[in-house]
Parts: structure tokens; sequence; C-alpha cells
């Protein structure tokens, strides 16, 4: 069975809780659920599945504790893993720059590893997102600013589609 780690960066706790949800959804426990604010390139080497979290702060910018540990991923060897995104925006305050953090972290792991999970645009409302490529968002994106009723369902539809690649 492949081993799952999660691995979050948040500064108000949205993406924090999103990452709880997703870990019990699919029977992560908390040992592996990692804050990255606290994690090295090494930590990453356990797993078969990586689940990446941030949200976006500034206009556009990464989570501040994935500006740091971005910077380490090159030394991460993920050729052999999966790796699902998920993010926290807002669609509405931010709606030119919605989301982009999980679009800079999949420009940052492209091409060294498999990614998985990408879905539909559908059903939300923003201009533009660096995390959407030919018309689907690079992973999972959520708004807990103006839809929080939709993202028990939107983490739903997400988990079902990578456990099937899993
Ligand atoms: C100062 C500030 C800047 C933000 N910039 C963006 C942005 O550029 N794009 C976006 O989608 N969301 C933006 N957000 C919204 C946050 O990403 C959103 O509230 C998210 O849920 C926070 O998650 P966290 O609590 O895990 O850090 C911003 C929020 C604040 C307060």
């Amino acid at each position: 069975m492949s081993k799952t780690g999660i691995f979050y960066g948040s500064s108000g706790g949205n993406t924090q809780e999103i990452a709880k949800q997703i870990a019990s959804k699919l029977g992560v426990t908390s040992e592996n659920i990692h804050d990255v604010a606290s994690v090295k390139a090494n930590d990453l080497a356990p797993y078969d599945v990586l689940l990446f979290g941030t949200s976006t702060w500034g206009l556009g910018d990464l989570q501040d504790d994935w500006e740091d540990f971005i910077r380490v991923l090159p030394a991460a060897d993920l050729s052999d893993k999966k790796v699902a995104l998920f993010g926290c925006g807002d669609s509405s305050t931010y709606s030119d720059t919605f989301c982009d953090a999980m679009g800079k972290i999949y420009q940052a792991i492209k091409g060294r590893t498999t990614i998985i999970g990408f879905t539909d645009t559908s059903g939300y409302s923003f201009d533009t997102s660096e995390s959407v490529i030919d018309n689907q968002f690079v992973g999972l994106a959520i708004d807990e600013d103006n839809e929080s009723n939709l993202s028990e369902a939107r983490i739903n539809n997400w988990i079902e589609k990578i456990k099937s690649v899993i």
C-alpha cells in the first residue's frame, strides 16, 4: 500500500484545517501531517504520495513558510513519487491571483514527478490564476473566505479522483 504524507503551510489556519480534513478522509494519521515551517527535504523521503498545500498571500505569493520550503525542494528526489496539490485562496477579493501559490509549487516540481489531482474550474468565479493550466486547476482550490459551504464537496470529489491513482 502506498504511504501518503501531507505537507502544508498556513498562516491563519485555513489550509491547516483543510489538511486535517483531507487526512481524515484519506486515513492519513497525524504523524504524517507536516507543517512545512518545520520540515526538511529529507522528510519527504518516506512517502510514495505527497500532498502539498499552501494558501496564497500578498498578491499571488506563496504562504511564508512555503517561501522557504520551496527552496529546499530541488534537493528532494521526487521522481518515483506522486504529488497532489491543494490551496486556499480568496476568489472574490483576490480574483486576479486566486490560489496563485498552488501554481507556483506546480512550476517548481513539474517535470520532476508525477502530478495528480487536477480539477475542473467550473463552479468557481475568478478572473485569473497561475494555478490554472489548460483550463484546469493544477490541484484542489478551496475558498474558505467566500465558499466554505462548497469545501467539503470539493474535497470529496478531489479525494475520489486521487484515490483512483494512488
Ligand atoms: C493580506 C492578504 C493577502 C491575500 N492574498 C491572496 C491572493 O493573492 N490570492 C488569493 O487567492 N488569496 C489571497 N488571500 C486569501 C488567503 O489565501 C485565504 O484567506 C486563505 O484561506 C488563508 O489561508 P491560511 O489561513 O491557511 O493562511 C490573501 C489574504 C490576505 C489577508
